[in-house]
């Protein structure tokens, strides 16, 4: 008698080439409120269980070969929800720090955070600027945690310093061209994401990178976040796998 084993799909599934992954992908984690309210909860567990869907994910990179993972956490709009639900990702995103990070330094896992970290909790940023410091030197899968993040406020704070340093002479209006722009943003060294995944449904960006994905393939999924899992994942990586990235130029076909 054979038991049907579930597939967890550890390694790379074969259909995909390995010299074809994106070198970077970015992933908008929504539909957790919806995921929670079908099943009767509050929205704050489906926050939670997002939590798990990301750890796996992030692993998932390291056992398939994706060498950098951006994830969209906290945007500048979400200060708009009900406080007790912002106090509770507040809360979460503290206490998920304190408890991975012993496990992200022994998975080798460089951790960073943009966005407009100063506004934070300081006992949360205490912890972000502590796994900053502490995994700065890894060389695994490059990590990058969207917090008080908002493509428009990153745009703005970039033109703000380089105006500021134009002011005190040490920059010229020549100077400025779009990889000097780039070394102002949060993302400063990271390269640009090759594919963007969104869950949950919804076509659009919600102010997610606005510079950094001016190229990247978009996949969108109805699936909720927290039932997100390495089945779509590979779905979604076949179909980048079949797309034709012309950057403006004229296609083969
Ligand atoms: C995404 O899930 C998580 C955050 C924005 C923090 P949502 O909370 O937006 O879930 P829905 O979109 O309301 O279902
Ligand atoms: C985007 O999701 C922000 C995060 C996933 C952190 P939202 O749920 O806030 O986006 P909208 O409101 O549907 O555009
Ligand atoms: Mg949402």
């Amino acid at each position: 008698m054979t038991v049907k084993q579930p597939i967890v799909l550890k390694d790379l599934p074969t259909d995909l080439d390995p010299n074809r992954l994106p070198q970077h992908m970015a992933v908008i984690m929504d539909g957790n409120g919806r995921w929670a309210k079908r099943r009767g909860l509050p929205r704050i567990m489906g926050h939670q269980r997002g939590v798990d869907t990301l750890k796996d994910l992030l692993r998932c990179c390291r056992d398939w070969g994706i060498p950098a993972l951006t994830a969209y956490a906290f945007s500048t709009e979400n200060w708009g929800r009900p406080l007790e639900e912002v106090e509770f990702l507040m809360t979460l995103f503290e206490r998920v720090l304190r408890r991975e990070l012993q496990e992200m330094m022994a998975e080798n896992v460089r951790i960073r955070f943009v966005g407009d970290l100063d506004v934070l909790p300081p006992s949360l940023q205490s912890e972000i600027y502590r796994s900053m410091e502490d995994t700065e030197k890894n060389t695994g899968v490059q990590f990058t945690v969207a917090t008080n993040y908002g493509g428009r406020q990153e745009i703005v704070q970039s033109c703000r310093a380089i105006a500021q340093q134009v002011q005190q002479g040490l920059l010229k209006l020549d100077d400025i061209n779009e990889s000097l722009f780039e070394n102002f943003l949060y993302t400063k060294g990271i390269p640009d994401p090759d594919l963007l995944i969104r869950t949950s449904g919804e076509m659009r960006l919600s102010n997610f990178l606005l510079w950094q994905l001016a190229y990247a393939e978009i996949y969108v999924t109805q699936t909720l976040w927290p039932d997100f899992d390495r089945h779509i994942l590979h779905e979604a990586l076949l179909n980048y796998q079949q797309r034709e990235r012309r950057f403006g130029k004229v296609g083969k076909t």
